[in-house]
C-alpha cells in the first residue's frame, strides 16, 4: 500500500490549487450572491484540460487517472463549490458513460467537443417522480423505423441551462421494468426539447439547473447510448463514477471551511487570548482535520478502484456518505467557531454550510448510499 501521490497527481493538485487561489476563491462570494454562472471559469477549465480528465486524449480528454480526477475536484471545489459541480457533471455523469457506452461516431460528435471543454454536457435522469427510485421513468421512448419518439420530462438537471447534449434516460418498455429504461444522446437543438429557467436553490448557487422537457422529440436510432433496456446499468454505473465526484467536491467545501476556521481561530480572541488557545476549539479543529482526513481515504480508495476496472459501488457510496456529511459537520462547527460572523453575508462559513448540504442529496441521498452499500453487504 502506498499513500504518496505520484507525481503527475502533485502536479494536479498544484496547478488547481493556483487556478482556485487565482481565479476561484476571489470570486466565489459574488457569484454565489448574483448566482451567476462562472463563465470564464468554467472555459479557463476547460483550457486547463479539466472538464475530461479521465478521457483518453484521443477523445479529447487529458488521459489522466480517476485520483487525478479527485483530486482535481477537491481543490476546484475548495475554491468554489458551484465551479466544482459544473466540471464533476461534464466529467462523470456526461464524459464517462459516452466514453464507456458510445460507439467511435458516438464519440467524435458527442465526447470530443466535450471532453476538451468546448461544449458542456448533462445528465438526464431525474424526473419528478424518479428521484431516489430511479427506475420508475415516466419519459417515454417509442421507436418509429429508424428513430425514437421521445416525450417526457427531467428536472434538477444540473449543467442543463447551458447544456448542448443530454445524456438521456428513458423508459423503452414499462413492463420490463429497469430491463425497460434505455439510454440516448440528444442534442439540445434538437425539435421538441425546450428548457425552463435555471431554479432558485438554497447553495451552489452558480451552478445552474433546471427542469427540461421533450415533446415528439425525433431521436435517431444511431444515438442511443448502449443497447435497448442497458439504460439502467448505463444510468447506475455512471452514477458509481458520479459519487466520487460529489464526495471530492465535499471534501473541497469542508476543506475551505476548516481552513478559514483555522485562520479566524487565530485572529479572533475572548477571555484574553486567541479562541484557538481555548480547548473548546481545538477539540473541534482536532475532530474536523480528523473526518476530513478520513473522507479522504474513502474517496482515493473509491477512485483507486475505478482506475483498476472493478466494480466501485458500494465503496463510491460509502466515501460520497461519508464525505457529504463530514462537509456538513464540518462546514457548521467552522460557523460555530466564527460566531456571530459565521452568520453574516460578509463571511463564507455560511455559504459553505449552505453549499455543503446539497452533497447530502443529489446523486442520490444519504439514504440512498446506505441501500447500495447494505445491498451490497447483505447480497447472498
Ligand atoms: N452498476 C451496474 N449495474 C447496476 C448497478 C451499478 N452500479 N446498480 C444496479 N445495477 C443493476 C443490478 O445489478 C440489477 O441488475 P440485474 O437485475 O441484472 O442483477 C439492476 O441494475 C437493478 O438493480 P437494483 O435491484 O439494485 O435496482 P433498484 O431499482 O432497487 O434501485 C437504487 C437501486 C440504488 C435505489 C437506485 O435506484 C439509485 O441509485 N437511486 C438513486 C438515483 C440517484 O442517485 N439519482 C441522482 C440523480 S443524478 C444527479 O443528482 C445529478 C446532479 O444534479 C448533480
Amino acid at each position: 500500500m502506498n499513500f504518496e501521490l505520484t507525481d503527475i497527481q502533485r502536479e494536479i493538485q498544484r496547478l488547481c490549487r493556483e487556478f482556485a487561489a487565482k481565479e476561484l476563491i476571489p470570486n466565489a462570494r459574488k457569484w454565489d450572491e448574483q448566482h451567476a454562472w462562472p463563465t470564464d471559469a468554467v472555459k479557463k477549465l476547460a483550457e486547463l484540460s479539466l472538464l475530461g480528465i479521465a478521457v483518453p486524449e484521443e477523445w479529447g480528454g487529458a488521459g489522466l487517472d480517476n485520483v487525478c480526477y479527485a483530486i482535481a475536484m477537491e481543490e476546484i471545489s475548495r475554491g468554489c463549490a458551484s465551479t466544482g459541480v459544473i466540471m464533476s457533471v461534464n466529467n462523470s455523469l456526461y464524459c464517462d458513460p459516452v466514453s464507456k457506452f458510445g460507439t467511435p461516431e458516438q464519440k467524435e460528435q458527442f465526447l470530443k467537443p466535450f471532453a476538451s471543454g468546448q461544449k458542456i454536457g448533462c445528465f438526464g435522469l431525474t424526473e419528478p417522480e424518479a428521484g431516489s427510485d430511479a427506475a420508475a421513468q415516466k419519459t417515454i421512448a417509442v421507436k418509429r423505423g429508424n428513430e425514437y419518439i421521445i416525450n417526457g420530462s427531467k428536472n434538477w438537471i444540473t449543467n442543463g441551462p447551458k447544456a448542448d447534449a443530454i445524456v438521456l434516460i428513458t423508459m423503452t418498455n414499462k413492463e420490463a421494468g429497469n430491463k425497460g429504461i434505455t439510454a440516448f444522446l440528444v442534442p439540445t437543438d434538437t425539435p421538441g426539447f425546450t428548457r425552463a429557467e435555471p431554479d432558485k436553490k438554497m447553495g451552489i448557487s452558480a451552478a445552474w439547473s433546471c427542469s427540461m422537457f421533450f415533446e415528439d422529440m425525433r431521436v435517431p436510432e444511431k444515438y442511443r447510448l448502449g443497447k435497448e433496456g442497458e439504460g439502467f446499468k448505463v444510468a447506475m454505473s455512471t452514477l458509481d463514477g458520479g459519487r466520487i465526484g460529489i464526495a471530492s467536491q465535499a471534501l473541497g467545501i469542508a476543506r475551505a471551511a476548516f481552513e478559514e476556521a483555522v485562520r479566524y481561530s487565530g485572529e479572533r480572541k475572548t477571555f484574553g487570548k486567541p479562541i484557538r488557545d481555548h480547548q473548546a476549539i481545538q477539540f473541534m479543529i482536532a475532530d474536523m482535520a480528523m473526518e476530513i482526513d478520513a473522507a479522504r481515504l474513502l474517496v482515493w480508495r473509491a477512485a483507486l478502484m475505478k482506475d483498476k476496472g472493478v466494480r466501485h459501488s458500494p465503496e463510491s457510496a460509502m466515501a460520497k456518505l461519508y464525505a457529504s456529511e463530514m462537509a456538513s459537520r464540518v462546514a457548521n462547527k467552522a460557523l460555530q467557531i466564527h460566531g456571530g460572523m459565521g452568520y453574516s453575508k460578509e463571511m463564507d462559513a455560511e455559504r459553505h454550510v449552505r453549499d455543503a448540504r446539497i452533497t447530502e442529496i443529489y446523486e442520490g441521498t444519504s439514504e440512498i448510499q446506505r441501500i447500495v452499500i447494505s445491498a451490497n453487504l447483505l447480497k447472498e
